[in-house]
């Protein structure tokens, strides 16, 4: 019976919990089937930093946001030597098989670790919902009902002064969260990475509608968008080396009060979209990844990752299956703008 390691690794998301308890409860439920799980990423594997997980320890996580584990955006790869970094650990703590919870990036390590011949299987976890090998990652489901929440928020005040309020949400590459919290919140307008925007329309569009007597409106961004001037708006690099973005509502909000002639405020939720308790569709999303992750494990898979298909969940090769960030698709951008006026 192999000794699983597990690791949630990367920016974290309400869920990751659900799927460490699913494949410990999984694993631990073969005799002798033991799991060891990996502090903070893959730093964990690059220092040493392990400890085990029994199902009493899991215990009561299913609802907790956050990860019982930690996470970091180290990487072996950039920031080591790869797969010799990790050995130590893997061979003192008896690993056998490897479970890494991650998003794209995380996934691709996971990927070239297996090529190199460690035993690795994926989970992909992202607010963001840009991971291809699956139609829906948890956490996106609750961060989307943060964003629902606060536009509904944002829509009374919005009303009550006259104003437009610029909402900025999280989407590096993509718009998921912009395009699907704006459906459900009812935005006028949603502005995304997948597709170009004209601020001089959007202007003239808010002001027909104000003129005909709407006085308010409400605009999400998502952070990936470029400014009003073509350029990704950098909140600055973390302690990894990573852009960090965030901000360019602050730019698109006064362009549009110059362009409108209409008070304008901005709202940027930041981390609120990632922390605390996972919606009900997160908490079984994750825990049927989970399980299915073990599954793959006890049967001997690597370089593959769970995903979900429709209502099943699938597996996929994880070079394929993070190859590419998933764009909004055309038709949801199109079903949205029904509704803008
Ligand atoms: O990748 C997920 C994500 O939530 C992005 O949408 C966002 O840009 C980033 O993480 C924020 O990361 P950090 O927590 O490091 O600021």
């Amino acid at each position: 019976m192999p000794v699983v390691g597990v690791l949630t690794a990367g920016g974290d998301c309400p869920g990751l919990n659900a799927a460490i308890r699913a494949v410990v409860t999984r694993i631990t439920a073969e005799p002798g089937g033991e799991v060891v799980g990996v502090l903070n990423g893959w730093e964990g594997l690059m220092e040493g930093s392990v400890r085990s997980l029994t199902r009493e320890d899991v215990r009561g996580i299913l609802g907790r946001g956050g990860t019982i584990l930690g996470t970091s955006r180290r990487d072996p790869y950039l920031h080591g030597r790869g797969l010799a970094d990790l050995l130590p650990t893997i061979t003192a703590a008896h690993i056998d098989h490897l479970v890494v919870i991650g998003g794209d990036g995380s996934l691709r390590t996971a990927a070239r670790l297996a090529d190199e011949g460690l035993p690795v299987v994926g989970i992909p976890k992202t607010i963001d919902n840009d991971i291809a090998g699956t139609d829906y990652s948890f956490g996106f489901d609750t961060a989307l009902q943060v964003v629902s929440d606060a536009i509904d928020r944002l829509t009374t005040t919005a009303e009550a002064h006259h104003r437009i309020i610029v909402l900025e949400v999280m989407g590096r590459t993509t718009g998921w969260i912009a395009t699907y919290g704006g459906i459900a919140g009812g935005a006028e307008a949603i502005l995304v990475p997948e597709e170009p925007y004209d601020l001089s329309e959007l202007a003239a569009r808010i002001r027909r509608r104000h003129e005909s007597g709407r006085t308010y409106s409400i605009v999400v961004v998502a952070e990936g968008v470029p400014d009003p001037s073509g350029t990704e708006t950098l909140a600055g690099v973390d302690a990894y080396g990573f852009a960090r973005l965030g901000g360019v509502a602050t730019k698109i909000g006064p362009a549009l009060e110059r362009l409108t002639g209409y008070e304008t405020r901005v709202t940027i939720l930041g981390h609120l979209q990632r922390g605390g308790t996972p919606t009900a569709f997160d908490r079984v999303l994750a825990t049927r990844m989970g399980l299915a992750a073990a599954e793959q494990v006890l049967a001997g898979a690597s370089g593959v990752m769970v995903g979900l298909r429709g209502s099943i969940i699938t597996t996929i090769g994880l070079r394929e299956g993070c190859a590419e960030p998933r764009p909004v698709p055309a038709s949801l951008l199109a079903d949205a703008r029904w509704f803008f006026a």
